[in-house]
């Protein structure tokens, strides 16, 4: 035993990404090896706060066997949820309003009670920030980061992202070819949230002609004039991508539902009315496709695979190092550790000033400016 660990939990939180499987399998072998006994919560924590909803268990053992053969999966064998955030808890009050209260003493209880000594914790930043909770509380935690958004501050990249990006670029190559039989502008629409990676790097390895991102605010009339320019030059065809969080610059973002206690706004929308909008400057014929949840599912690629693998064993080495409130990150070359509170709560938008942006702009696409 290290450091006196005999028992571990691993949870995934917030929205699923190609990778989790890996990342959990990784670390029930790399812990199962150092003699420790792994144990899995059901969707985020609600294991632990609903073991009612759970008829085979809330918490469930997780054996060498059960791990066997999921690396290459997409989802996650735990369950997730982007809902009920135990730090913020929505509870209906007999008038009808909503209260929130904060149920984290009751994880912590849970991990007293089952002598479970460690959480490992996979997610994003709301994951992050209750993690980081749990941890100045006095829990042993380590976060391993995940999303496909890539909008995690202090790691060069999360796993997910890679594969959302691979599988996007594959689409507008399709896309291409059908924009171009029938000289249409095509508008595709990719997630995010407020951060334009997805739609940067999937725009630019699949050779779009305008990339709408929510760190650069969109003048459509610039994309309309390009479109115009495309068909005098003889190409009367355009792909248009734009990721959800974009905003025009004298408009706003589109938002298909409000922020709730316990659970964040939900964006989308902006890539229908840019297509209306679009086909009303040029009066070129427009179809719009949102790809939406397509870009989380899937087998995740090889590099999302191997960051999974090497962030989930280098979260069980910091267990066995005596390390607590840090988040495994990705620093070129290597894998390294950063503490929690440094990272929690605090967005990687795509900088004005980086080299993938200055290719894209290099290469002609329009960013709307
Ligand atoms: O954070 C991952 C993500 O897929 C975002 O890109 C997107 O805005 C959001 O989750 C969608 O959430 P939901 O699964 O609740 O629709």
């Amino acid at each position: 035993m290290s450091n006196n660990i005999h028992r571990i939990a691993i949870c995934t939180g917030g929205g699923d990404a190609p990778g989790l499987n890996a990342v959990i399998r990784s670390v029930v072998v790399a812990a199962s090896n150092r003699g420790w006994e792994c144990y899995g919560i059901r969707d985020g924590f609600n294991g632990i706060l609903f073991p009612e909803r759970y008829s085979e268990g809330g918490v469930f053992r997780l054996t060498l066997d059960r791990v066997r053969g999921i690396a290459h999966l997409g989802g996650t064998i735990l369950g997730s949820t982007n809902k009920g955030n135990p730090l913020h808890f929505p509870i209906k009050m007999p008038d009808g309003s909503t209260k929130e209260i904060d149920r984290t003493d009751e994880i912590l209880e849970y991990f007293a009670l089952k002598e479970l000594d460690a959480l490992v914790s996979i997610g994003g930043d709301g994951s992050l920030t209750i993690a980081n909770a749990l941890h100045e509380k006095g829990l042993r935690v380590v976060s391993v980061p995940k999303t496909i958004d890539n909008d995690l501050d202090k790691t060069v990249t999360t796993f997910g992202f890679d594969t959302a990006v691979a599988f996007a670029t594959e689409c507008l190559d399709r896309l291409h070819s059908t924009a171009e039989s029938h000289q249409r502008v095509m508008v595709v629409e990719v997630m995010g949230r407020y951060a334009g990676w997805i739609a940067l790097h999937t725009g630019i390895a699949g050779n779009a002609h305008a990339i709408l991102i929510p760190e650069i605010p969109f003048d459509l009339d610039k994309v309309a004039a390009m479109i115009a320019s495309r068909d005098v030059g003889g190409h009367p065809y355009t792909i248009v991508l734009v990721s959800e969080g974009a905003e025009p610059l004298h408009g706003h973002r589109e938002v298909v539902e409000q922020a709730e206690i316990g659970h964040a706004e939900r964006l989308g929308g902006i890539g229908e009315q840019i297509g209306k909008s679009l086909q009303e400057l040029t009066g070129k014929e427009t179809r719009v496709v949102v790809l939406g949840h397509l870009l989380r599912g899937g087998s995740p690629t090889s590099f999302d695979r191997l960051v999974a693998m090497r962030f989930g064993t280098a979260a069980v080495r910091a267990l066995a190092e005596g390390q607590t409130g840090i988040m495994v990150a990705l620093a070129f070359p290597n894998v390294n550790y950063v503490a929690m509170k440094d990272v929690a709560g605090r967005m990687k938008g795509v900088p004005l000033d980086c080299d993938t942006l200055q290719t894209g702009r290099d290469l002609g696409i329009s960013f709307g400016d």
